[in-house]
């Protein structure tokens, strides 16, 4: 992954390229989405921009996921907040379907094959296997990061482990004081 700044017309223009080319181990994936994720988001406080980006990041930067994003959580439901991918559902009510239950449980789901978890919401009728993690801030689900697949089983340790990573890094980055969280 690489991290380009031009200058033209006397606009500074970013440019952000993830380069998959070379054969990382999943780890390692991880870690450098991490450590991009951290660049980009160093001394910015905006939840929706940072969240924006993330899920930009994770789209692009892993292979086979066909949505990536984020459901942001009030009290008693879950609903839609920046992703990439096809046109999701708004509202999820707390305990239903896989991030409704990553909100209800407060725990991370990996669900190898959507279509055996009883009560998957389906958004897209591509998806195969899911990976829903809560984004915990001060002991409070603030959002679930969703992430799914085409392809059965396409969630491991590995993968649990390195987007631990990234959820954990956004609750602490997240301010609760947001405007962006006061949601209807
Ligand atoms: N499958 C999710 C719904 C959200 S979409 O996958 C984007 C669920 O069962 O909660």
């Amino acid at each position: 992954m690489q991290y380009y700044e031009n200058i033209k017309l006397g606009i500074t223009i970013f440019m952000f390229e993830i380069d998959l080319k070379n054969n990382l181990s999943k780890p390692e994936l991880y870690e450098e989405i991490l450590l991009f994720l951290k660049g980009i988001t160093t001394d910015e406080k905006d939840a929706l921009a940072i969240l924006a980006n993330t899920a930009s990041l994770l789209f692009f930067g892993l292979p086979e996921v066909n949505w990536a994003g984020f459901y942001r959580a009030n009290r008693k439901e879950l609903v839609l907040g920046p992703f990439q991918g096809k046109p999701a559902c708004i509202r999820i009510p707390y305990g239903q379907g896989v991030c409704g239950t990553a909100f209800a449980e407060k725990k991370s789901q990996v669900i190898s094959d959507v279509n055996a978890f009883t009560g998957h919401i389906a958004c897209d009728k591509a998806s195969k296997s899911e990976i829903v993690l809560p984004v915990v801030l001060q002991g409070t689900v603030m959002a679930v990061l969703d992430i799914d697949s085409p392809v059965i089983n396409r969630f491991d340790e590995d993968d649990l482990q390195g987007l631990s990573k990234i959820a954990g890094y956004l609750g602490k980055i997240l301010d609760q004081q947001n405007a962006f969280w006061s949601l209807p």
